[in-house]
């Protein structure tokens, strides 16, 4: 994979150049297409003149927007600025970068040599992702994802422009896994307290427990830990969760890039091939000084990754716990809400085209105040089938549903048995985001251009369908939900789009996008979602900033706050060139809101947020209003 250029290709366009999906027949091209008419107007003509927005009789609302309570800002349009662009009114500051160190004794980032290992070791890590803050006795802790390395930007010193020593793979995993940093407000500006006892830099090489059904399994033991109970690291990890004791859950995404294989020969698995571990390094080079990125020698450790992972922000000496009991795949991000009945219900995308949704219900309750620290540990793993009619249903996940031999071997290859009940193959799903004040669930469906075009990664049909009503869906969709009886632990649910985003100044069919796209507030791929605590829809951006042909007037990637009762979206913020912009949570008061800027820059154009002769840096903003006032 040396000729392919990492800096214009996506995670998933790796896997299309290492991993392809079958070519469909022309049978199926014609039957998809045939489907794919039928489908689409069977779906836009049952939401009639609503378009595509869920029917008051669906949804009941439990809490009124009180007038003019988010949507009180004068809208920014798109832009292709290399800068943070947010409301008049509104002012944002830099808290925190790639390579800012998080002790005293570590060195300021160098913008020629972008750090060794030990200065990273010693640093916030790169592309930050989803986030939480934690209040803790007038503290304030962030606990932030490093999902990924951008390698042409940290390895710019290199001549190849990749990791070529010892050293740059130190500093590529010590610039992945998670940051925990106190951060405190000095007048307007928020900053890192350094030497904090509570920073904390957890990364590919952090020991942590494997805990629930996969403990122990034979496919999780390796040579380095013949039990199969404590793996080194976590990796890739894309969006969060935090549970109601007070953890955070860090996401592993695309663990399957940091593997290769010594020997061309070797055979992959069914399980390699369904995960996208492939024979060839995508750059990251790990395996160079780390053996157990060798698939030819140890085939099982891509199995002890690609897990929710529970850490304790507060406890800096705390083990992280690899949560199996979630299942294994391409984590985006983890949902919690407490059932009715006192379940922990955490939602789960799977992010890869054609991939699936998921739902965990703990078996044990959560008791306020009480010993709530294994309760993702023991439970039932479900997955969603959506039908046309507005409809849809979760399908537990057992040994007699899906023929698996276990609820540990379903841990482990959760997607062969999501595959096995017939689930429905979704485009993307990203992030998952539930109502704060009602039983109203919405998800992120970020873009698929397979759909109706290739199978997934394990052969399973794509066809226009339920949610995902686009053929080769290049803009996106988010879809929402409300459980029967509003029940999280309930097996059916009836579904709607709240938003089809597209471009009306491009597209007069369904690329235009759904009622509440316009002009003015336009834009692709949505990824990162989370409700404030007003009921407000914060949606973040991944995609296509080019600014041209489908995507003219889309500008950089942006966030948008949108109102889930009357469908109103507008346009809060534009990120700088290249970046995309994910991750979100808030201060203790309100009157603060973290925005996480990612990978500024992807193509060489940016030096945000130093500007001028400086490298740019993934960094977490701070929005403040001017006047004080609550934000979210
Ligand atoms: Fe890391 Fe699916 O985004
Ligand atoms: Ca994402
Ligand atoms: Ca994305």
């Amino acid at each position: 994979m040396s000729e392919v250029d990492d800096t214009t290709l996506s995670f998933d366009d790796y896997d299309e150049c290492d991993d392809p999906r079958p070519d469909p027949t022309e049978f199926s091209v014609l039957a998809e297409k045939a489907m794919s008419r039928r489908g689409f107007l069977g779906g836009t003509a049952s939401f009639g003149a609503a378009a595509f927005l869920l029917g008051t009789s669906a949804l009941t609302s439990t809490t009124a927007r009180a007038a003019g309570m988010w949507l009180d800002f004068q809208p920014v349009p798109a832009n292709t600025l290399d800068t943070v662009t947010v409301p008049d009114g509104y002012t944002w500051h830099t808290v925190v970068r790639w390579g800012d160190p998080l002790w005293s004794r570590g060195e300021a980032f160098d913008h020629v040599t972008r750090g060794t290992g030990a200065s990273q070791e010693l640093a916030f890590g790169s592309n930050n992702d989803g986030m939480a803050l934690f209040e803790s006795q007038g503290r304030s802790i962030l606990a932030v994802n490093n999902e990924y390395v951008g390698i042409s930007v940290a390895f710019a010193n290199r001549q190849s422009g990749r990791p070529e020593t010892a050293d740059d793979v130190r500093k590529s995993k010590a610039a992945h896994g998670v940051s925990v940093v106190e951060i405190e407000q000095r007048g307007k500006f928020w900053g890192v307290v350094k030497d904090s006892p509570f920073n904390r830099r957890i990364t590919a090489d952090t020991p942590m427990d494997i805990t629930g059904p996969a403990r122990g399994h034979p496919l999780l033991r390796t040579a380095a830990d013949p039990e199969g109970r404590v793996a080194l690291g976590t990796w890739n990890n894309c969006g969060n969760g935090r549970t109601p004791w007070g953890t955070y859950l860090t996401c592993e995404e695309n663990f399957n890039y940091y593997f290769s294989s010594s020997d061309p020969n070797t055979e992959r698995s069914p399980d390699m091939m369904r995960y996208g571990v492939g024979l060839q390094d995508r750059g990251n080079a790990w395996a160079m000084t780390d053996e157990r990125f060798d698939i030819s020698k140890h085939p099982n450790e891509p199995n002890r990754v690609g897990y929710i992972v529970e850490i304790d922000p507060l406890d800096p000496a705390s083990t992280p716990k690899k949560r199996t009991a979630l299942g294994r795949f391409k984590h985006e991000n983890a949902e919690l809400v407490v059932a009715a009945n006192g379940s922990i219900v955490v939602y789960l995308g799977d992010d890869e085209r054609g991939e699936f949704l998921y739902r965990f219900i703990s078996d044990g309750k959560f008791i306020d105040g009480g010993d709530n620290r294994d309760l993702l540990d023991t439970g039932r793993l479900f997955v969603a089938k959506f039908s046309d009619g507005g409809r849809g249903e979760w399908i537990e996940l057992s040994p007699q549903t899906t023929g698996l031999s276990s609820q540990a071997e379903i841990s482990i290859r959760t997607r062969q048995a999501a595959s096995a009940v017939g689930a429905t193959t979704m485009d993307r799903p990203e992030w998952v985001a539930a109502h704060p004040a009602k039983a109203e669930i919405y998800c992120a469906l970020t873009n698929n251009k397979n759909r109706a075009v290739k199978p997934n990664a394990g052969g399973d049909p794509t066809p226009i369908n339920g949610p995902n009503p686009r053929e080769a869906n290049i803009y996106g969709q988010i879809v929402r939900w409300v459980p029967e009886n509003e029940d999280h632990t309930a097996k059916g649910f009836a579904w709607n789009l709240y938003v089809m985003a597209g471009n009306p100044t491009v597209h007069t069919d369904a690329n235009a996008g759904s009622k509440n796209v316009t002009a003015a507030n336009m834009f692709n791929s949505p990824d990162g979602i989370a409700f404030d605590s007003r009921g407000g829809l914060w949606i973040q951006t991944d995609g296509n900033y080019s600014n041209q042909e489908a995507f003219a007037g889309h500008g950089n990637n942006q966030m948008l706050l949108g109102d889930t009762q009357t469908g109103e979206i507008n346009r809060f913020l534009v990120g700088p060139k290249q970046c995309e912009v994910t991750g979100l949570t808030w201060s203790g008061d309100r009157r603060t809101m973290f925005v996480g800027i990612q990978h500024p820059g992807a193509k060489g154009d940016s030096t945000f947020p130093g500007g001028t002769g400086t490298a740019p840096r993934s960094a977490v903003i701070a929005i403040t209003r001017d006047d004080g006032g609550f934000i979210g």
